[in-house]
């Protein structure tokens, strides 16, 4: 899986007079199903998450208040991601190393998951993540 998989996407958004309504439905507007959703809230200042990669885990990540960047590595490349809008998503394929930072103050970074928790679906170590790369294990 490459970096060039991973987008922003456009969610839709129902505007009118009494505020905005963003939807997303697994399948359709993101290219997988969603067993999970977990969200980051209270980060400190200066705090980062993420230094890890997924073998096999589809995610979609959403500003769903305030703003963060995340930088993508798929080991031959990096690209940072501003994400500051409710409406957008980040889509994130198997096998990219991420790393969150810069979060505003009360930002929640809200996150939608192919699968549920399991540990052993992560690369905690880099070093580990470029030679699962190159093996194309
Ligand atoms: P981790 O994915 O490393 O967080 P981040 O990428 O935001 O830094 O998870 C942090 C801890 O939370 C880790 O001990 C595993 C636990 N955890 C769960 O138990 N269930 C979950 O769905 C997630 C995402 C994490």
């Amino acid at each position: 899986m490459s970096l060039s998989e991973c987008k922003m996407i456009d969610l839709p958004k129902v505007s009118n007079q009494q505020g905005n309504l963003t939807f997303i439905e697994g399948g359709n507007h993101i290219p997988f199903d969603i067993k999970r959703v977990y969200y980051l809230y209270d980060v400190p200042g200066g705090a980062a998450r993420g230094g890890h990669a997924h073998k096999k885990l589809h995610q979609l990540i959403i500003a769903i208040s305030g703003s963060f960047d995340i930088t993508l590595d798929d080991g031959q490349g990096q690209k940072t991601f501003h994400l500051n809008r409710s409406y957008n998503g980040l889509y994130i394929c198997p096998m990219i190393w991420r790393e969150l930072n810069n979060f505003s103050t009360g930002s929640v970074c809200m996150v939608l998951a192919s699968s549920v928790y399991r540990e052993d679906d992560y690369h905690r170590d880099y070093a580990e993540f470029l030679e699962s790369c190159r093996s194309g294990e």
